[in-house]
């Protein structure tokens, strides 16, 4: 396994791989892998000939008073986890090279970037893709490997593709959960015991939503009312949002449908986490 730390060796690495026919696969990260990323590079070995996976805790998407500073970071833990998965790049650029002197251009998807984390985290989603732009352009995958906990980035990455005619094949991976349901998440590191505790909330709140669906229910508020006492059942929460959308617009529904899912954002003390999950579906399904 290779890393690599320079933008521009980086994308002569991609350009030499594609001229000689390889197909590339991508996973981009902002690092301390977990279990899910672990499976979407897993993923990517298998549909891709050369696996490249990116870590970089890119600036442009954390806001003022965010966690970009504590952020874990540890380059050696992740290489040793990536390289018992067959990845072969590892991608670590230093953001004076992602970002240098003067650096001028930003990506902006409209409309869906509006509601949920976009309202919540202003700029965040520009910091996203502008960061993802940057790395399709840097890595040149064919491929490019995402999860479905964040439900949203997704939506956006697979808008500004689709809208830049970027040729990459977008592909959303399921959600990968602790045995006892909690969500992975780089994130889950800040929480204290009982903390990790409480933040069982959001994954049960899910499950039993999925129950009142499917005994008939369809009102999204009265939905969302039963989500909202299990999670404030909670000392520590503080529920940022709780909505339920319509999976491919994200735009908020009343009546509950094929294609609604629940989406979460909660605060456990100061940390800050998401989760998702289609309502009409048998078992764990879509995400
Ligand atoms: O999901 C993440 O880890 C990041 O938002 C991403 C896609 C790597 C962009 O920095």
């Amino acid at each position: 396994m290779e890393i690599i730390r320079s933008v521009s060796q980086m994308q002569q690495r991609a350009l030499a791989l594609r001229a000689e026919g390889r197909r590339i696969a991508f996973v981009p990260t902002m690092g301390w892998l977990h279990r899910g990323h672990l499976s979407l590079l897993e993923a990517g070995r298998e549909r891709g000939d050369v696996l490249v996976l990116s870590i970089f805790v890119n600036p442009a998407q954390f806001g003022q008073g965010e966690d970009f500073d504590s952020y874990p970071r540890d380059l050696s833990r992740d290489a040793a986890l990536a390289e018992e998965v067959g990845t072969d790049i590892i991608f670590a650029p230093e953001a004076s090279d992602m970002y240098p002197r003067g650096y001028a251009t930003y990506v902006d998807v409209e409309g869906i970037t509006s509601v949920l984390c976009g309202a919540s985290r202003p700029g965040h989603f520009r910091g996203v893709t502008t960061v993802v732009t940057k790395l399709f352009t840097i890595v040149q995958p064919h491929i490019a490997l995402f999860g479905e906990k964040d439900f949203q980035q997704l939506a956006v990455i697979r808008r500004m593709t689709v809208d830049l005619n970027l040729p990459v094949e977008v592909v959303g991976m399921p959600i990968v959960r602790e045995k006892d349901g909690l969500a992975m998440s780089s994130r889950n590191v800040y929480l204290g015991a009982d903390q990790r505790w409480q933040a069982l909330a959001l994954s049960k709140s899910i499950a039993e939503a999925r129950q009142q669906v499917a005994a008939g229910e369809s009102s999204a508020a009265i939905v969302i009312e039963g989500v909202r006492q299990t999670i404030e059942a909670m000392p520590d929460a503080r529920i940022d949002y709780l909505e339920i959308c319509h999976q491919n617009s994200l735009e908020a529904q009343q009546a509950i449908d094929a294609d609604s899912v629940l989406l979460l954002a909660v605060f456990i003390g100061e940390t800050r986490l998401i989760d998702n999950g289609l309502l009409h579906t048998n078992g764990e399904g879509g995400s």
